[in-house]
Parts: structure tokens; sequence; C-alpha cells
């Protein structure tokens, strides 16, 4: 199993706290006053405002789950190439899961992490911008461990001992998600486009299978995953059409 602690910057210098806010807000601000070194990890054992996509919040429940943020900067990519880094994140954290859960894990573009069809964690990156170049990013990782109840609003969830009856080592699985999510990430350093878009496509939930989408509007249609644009659009083909998608034009 890929999983040692040998990593060479992610996870190397450690900031763990029992509750903070949000991780990624922590992050913000030690970014605002100081230049913590690339790789930096704030993890906290729970969050009180714990943030999610799209402005919701990350519900999770206290030393059951692994809830982080990792600072990275990743200047030699340009803007338009943003959705790259997504790409690496996401495969970061599909190749832990998958060592847990290999034939059953998937990346639901563009963020979630997904065992068989239930959610078991999210990415919320935050870019900072200056020109052309990403100055540093916000990486915040949220995976649902040891929790086996979750609240009824949250649509599909699921954690590691849903899937496995058993309960984990959160600091042993943050070990093995440091070494994964570095090697992605020097696959992008190293410009390894390729094999990073060809594995991100082999791990995509419903890629290449019908399924039914929704426009934000409500109206459903059949159609079928075929790629991810190069800025990160999702590509469904339906009827004769090929049609390109941003983050909050479906629902799938
Ligand atoms: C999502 O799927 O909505 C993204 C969830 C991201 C949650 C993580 S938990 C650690 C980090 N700190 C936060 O406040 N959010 C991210």
């Amino acid at each position: 199993m890929d999983c040692n602690n040998n990593t060479l910057f992610i996870g190397k210098v450690l900031k763990e706290f029992e509750q903070l806010d949000s991780t990624n807000l922590y992050a913000q601000s030690i970014i605002n006053e100081s230049k913590p070194i690339e790789g930096t990890v704030i993890c906290a054992k729970s969050q009180v405002a714990g943030r999610g996509q799209m402005g919701n919040r990350w519900l999770s429940e206290a030393e059951k789950n692994i809830t982080l943020s990792v600072i990275l900067y990743p200047s030699f990519l340009n803007i338009e190439k943003q959705f790259w880094l997504n790409k690496c994140i996401a495969l970061g954290i599909f190749d832990f899961v998958s060592n847990h859960f290999p034939n059953h894990t998937y990346i639901k573009w563009p963020n979630d992490i997904y065992i068989k069809n239930k959610k078991v964690g999210g990415i919320l990156i935050q870019n900072n911008l200056k020109g052309f170049q990403i100055k540093h990013s916000i990486i915040g990782i949220g995976i649902n461990v040891n929790q086996q109840k979750f609240p009824k609003a949250l649509p599909n969830p699921t954690s590691f001992f849903i899937e496995e009856g058993k309960t984990f080592d959160i600091s042993t699985l943050q070990q093995s998600l440091f070494y994964t999510l570095e090697k992605r990430y020097l696959q992008l350093r190293n410009e390894d486009l390729n094999n990073l878009h060809t594995d991100y496509l082999k791990s995509l939930y419903n890629y290449q299978q019908e399924a039914i989408f929704q426009y934000p509007k409500g109206n459903c249609f059949k159609g079928r995953i075929i790629g991810i644009s190069e800025i990160g659009k999702l590509q469904i083909a339906h009827g004769k059409e090929i049609e390109e998608f941003g983050i909050k034009e479906i629902i799938q």
C-alpha cells in the first residue's frame, strides 16, 4: 500500500489544534503574517465554522475525521491552468481513499470524493492570484473517517467507518494522505499532465455512463460524461450535442 510518512515537504510542518473555526481561515491568517514553508499543514480535531464549497458549511464531528489545510505555492501554474491543481489534489485524495476502498472510490467532478454512491470527502481550494500566477493556495480537505451518524440535511454522506465497520487512527491516515498528495503534486510540478488527465478521467464518477443530470432551473436530461475541458468544465453528450458546464451550471 502507498502509505508512509516519507514526504519531502507536505506535513513536515504540522500545526495541530484541538479546535479552530476553520483550518482554511487559520492558514490564511498565518500567510497574512509570514511565509509558512510549502507543505505546512494545519489540522484541527474540531472546527466550529468549517467551510464547504459554494458558501456551504462543512459539518464534521469533533475528533472523528480528517479536517486539514495544506499550504502550497504553485507559482509554476498560470491562472488559466488552475484546474490542474484541483485535478492533482483530487487525485491525491482519490489515491489515498482507494488504497482502502479499491474499485469503489471515485472523484465526483469537480472536487468530491465518493465511495460507491456516497460522499466521503470534499476539497475547498482557495487560490490567491498575483498577475497571471497563483501566489499561494490553501487546500482544505475534509474526509469522513470514524463518524457514524450524520445530520439529516446532508444528502448522501458516508465514512470509512460506515463502509468498513471499524475505526481508523486519524494521524496514521493523515500521514498516508500527505504521501499520496505529494506524489500527485510532484507529478503536476513535473508537468506530467497527460497522465494526470488520464488518471482523473479514469477515476471520474459516472464517466462514460448514461446518467440523469439537472439544470439549476430544475429540468432534467439524460446524458453521458465524455470529458473535462482544459479549464475544468464538465463535457456531457446528450442527444446530438456536447454541452460544457461550469460548477454552478449543472447538478449531478
Ligand atoms: C466541500 O465538499 O464542500 C468542501 C469541504 C472542505 C472541508 C475542509 S475541512 C478542512 C478545511 N477547512 C475548512 O473550513 N474547510 C476545509
